[in-house]
């Protein structure tokens, strides 16, 4: 059974627990899409809590189990991790490769996907700034898993702009050749889709020092998330993997900008997120905007 939500919206629930309890509440094959940034082994240690990398898989396992259970047969687990140094050693931890191996016994990798963030901070600094031996890591691996080898997904929801190049050759034609690869460029490539198969590098800037959430997270005195997602990163996964109506759930909700990219696009959410102050902060997202001032007549 389910425990009371710390708060709802039309759409969504978030919950404020321990995910390995709220998620065995949820009833089995109820979910189209999880998608969520767990607490990442070295941040833990920081921030979050006591788990080491060598003990994070053993915590991760029932989580997942979990996930897997409440997962429709078409659904999918969307999985942002960060990578991990060896404490005191400019080199990788490679529990992140150890974790995949185990996720892939139960699920399908259905594609890896990167985020690439141009605006991350030269880490680790002793390696990169100090003594410049390791170059800027600007990218974190994103694992998209399938409970299914078919899972639900169509590209046409997520096409990005076409490039200059493919906009003038949409205007002005082209004339049948051979790429440099061998192969035969078509008169099919000259239909205007309406936009690109977008890659599987997703260019997102994580620079926003202003926005709703912290204005309102200040003013009520709530700390401020410090790993949040940019909203675009839901928002993309969303919409490439469900359809209006179904649910999307984030076991590590953080600020909860998975379930309000989930609202605004007509999905319903489940968060859950161990921290009261985060799911305090969280629920400000929700609130009303606050009304223009009234100005007193002159
Ligand atoms: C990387 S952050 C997620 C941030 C989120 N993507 C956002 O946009 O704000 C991971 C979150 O997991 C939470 N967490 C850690 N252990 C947890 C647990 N056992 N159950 C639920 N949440 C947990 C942490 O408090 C943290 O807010």
């Amino acid at each position: 059974m389910l425990a009371m939500p710390a708060y709802f919206t039309p759409l969504g629930r978030a919950y404020q627990g321990d995910a390995r309890d709220v998620l065995a509440g949820i009833p089995d094959a109820s979910v189209s899409l999880v998608f969520t940034s767990p607490p990442f082994a070295l941040r833990r240690q920081k921030a979050y809590g006591n788990v080491t990398a060598a003990d994070y898989i053993e915590w991760f396992w029932p989580i997942a189990e979990q996930i897997h259970r409440v997962l429709r047969e078409d659904g999918s687990f969307v999985m942002e991790l960060g990578g991990a140094w060896n404490p005191g050693s400019g080199t990788r931890s490679l529990f992140t490769y150890e974790l995949l191996l185990k996720l892939g016994g139960i699920f399908h990798l259905a594609q890896d996907l990167y985020w690439h963030n141009p605006s991350r901070l030269p880490t680790p600094a002793e390696w990169v700034t100090i003594r410049r031996t390791r170059v800027k890591e600007a990218v974190t691996q994103i694992w998209w898993f399938s409970k299914s080898t078919e899972p639900q997904a169509d590209n046409r929801k997520v096409l990005v702009p076409y490039s200059k190049s493919m906009k003038r050759l949409l205007k002005d034609g082209y004339s049948p050749a051979k790429r440099p690869s061998q192969h035969d460029i078509g008169p099919s490539f000259q239909k205007d889709n309406g936009g690109a198969i977008p890659s599987n590098v997703l260019t997102i800037p994580n620079t926003r020092s202003y926005d709703e959430y912290l204005f309102r997270c200040r003013a009520a005195g709530l700390p401020i998330h410090p790993a949040r997602f940019p909203p675009e990163l839901p928002d993309f996964f969303i919409r490439f993997l469900t359809n209006e109506g179904q649910t999307v759930l984030d076991p590590f909700a953080g600020s909860n900008t998975t379930g309000q990219e989930a609202e605004r696009l007509g999905r319903k959410w489940v968060a859950i997120e161990l921290n009261p102050d985060y799911v305090a902060g969280s629920r400000l997202r929700f609130e009303a905007p606050a009304a223009e001032p009234v100005r007193a007549a002159a």
